[in-house]
């Protein structure tokens, strides 16, 4: 093997024309899929919080969003519904004419070329604020989510959605055997052409933790830990992946994507179905709030950090970044 002074890497950095013609990885608008809270009211664009530059949208105030966002050559959008109504059995997120719903609605009359994906689970929708349906262990007397019951009401929620026109269920939930439900429901309802991006690998995360104030969608007792997976396993999320993709799903999700990037690159070699990337809440918290205090350049950083999860594998990068994300690679701003 050549080395030194043969060898010399700086040589293809010389230029910046040199060096974007040995890049390897390119981030475009393409790859980019923008979350979207919808809320009911009227007049309302309120900024969450914990999440600056992120907002609850009343349907009146959601299609300038959609038309910006389709303007940006953004070409989809993950639709979360805020409802007003929760109860067990969180019945608003299988509402045929529940929040998410009507704006699966909306949204393909304003923009039917832009993809619209609908998140698929209860406990925005639940009192309990569990992805599940909760039961009472009988021998213990502690509550559980019931796995098998639950899958019912997800399915019912599929179907919904499905019905009002998103091009692509997106379940979150981690129940078992979801994917396998919720495919066998939608072939059944005539939905067979619909497309499963499953959260295959979902982990049990503290960086959801602004999605849950935006959302309000905190669990009222104890935590996910017994759905969602142990942020220290890499091999289970094999076999999580394994089983969505024997049960029919079209893409696989890793979530949350910085701290779990040996997965997205994991899941890239040992599957070929597309891979997505969640670039969660908190780590878009944490870039807005340090870039608040000036101690970091926005732009650059997030522009690296996209950049870093498409080359470890992320074929689609579901990021609340998207729209500065596409304005910045377009040159704007
Ligand atoms: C709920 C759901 C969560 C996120 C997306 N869907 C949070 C959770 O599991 O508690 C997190 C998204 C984010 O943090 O940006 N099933
Ligand atoms: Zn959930």
């Amino acid at each position: 093997m050549s080395s030194y002074p043969i060898v010399r890497h700086r040589r293809l950095r010389r230029s910046a024309g040199l060096r974007s013609m040995v890049r390897e990885t390119v981030l475009t608008a393409d790859d980019m899929i923008y979350p979207i809270f919808v809320t009911y009211g009227e007049n309302i664009r309120s900024e969450i919080p914990s999440m600056p530059g992120v907002y609850h949208l009343s349907m009146d105030l959601l299609e300038q969003e959609i038309r910006e966002v389709a303007a940006l050559g953004i070409k989809a959008v993950l639709l979360f519904g805020v409802p007003c109504h929760k109860d067990a059995h969180g019945s608003s997120a299988y509402d045929p004419n529940g929040i998410v719903q009507e704006a699966v609605r909306a949204v393909k009359g304003w923009a039917p070329e832009l993809v619209v994906i609908a998140d698929t689970c209860l406990c925005q929708f639940t009192d309990h604020g569990h992805c599940g349906v909760v039961r009472k262990d009988e021998a213990t007397g502690i509550a559980v989510v019931d796995n098998d019951k639950s899958l019912e009401l997800l399915v019912r929620t599929a179907i919904s959605q499905a019905e009002a026109g998103a091009d692509i269920i997106a379940p979150s939930n981690m129940m078992d055997g979801f994917v396998y439900a919720i495919r066998a429901g939608l072939d059944e309802a005539g939905y067979s052409d619909i497309a499963i991006m499953s959260y295959s690998v979902k982990y049990a995360s503290a960086f959801y933790g602004p999605f849950r104030d935006a959302a309000h969608s905190a669990p009222q007792f104890g935590d996910r830990k017994t759905y969602q997976m142990d942020p220290a396993n890499g091999r289970e999320a094999l076999r999580e992946a394994e089983s969505d993709v024997a049960e029919g799903a079209d893409m696989l999700m890793v979530k949350p994507a910085l701290a779990y990037l040996d997965i997205v690159k994991t899941l890239k070699e040992q599957f070929d179905l597309p891979v997505v990337a969640y670039n969660v809440s908190a780590e878009y918290s944490m870039v807005k709030a340090a870039a608040a205090n000036g101690w970091i350049d926005e732009r650059a950083i997030v522009l690296e950090t996209l950049t870093g999860m498409k080359r470890a594998g992320a074929d689609l990068i579901i990021t609340y970044h998207a729209k500065d994300a596409a304005k910045w690679l377009r040159g704007d701003g």
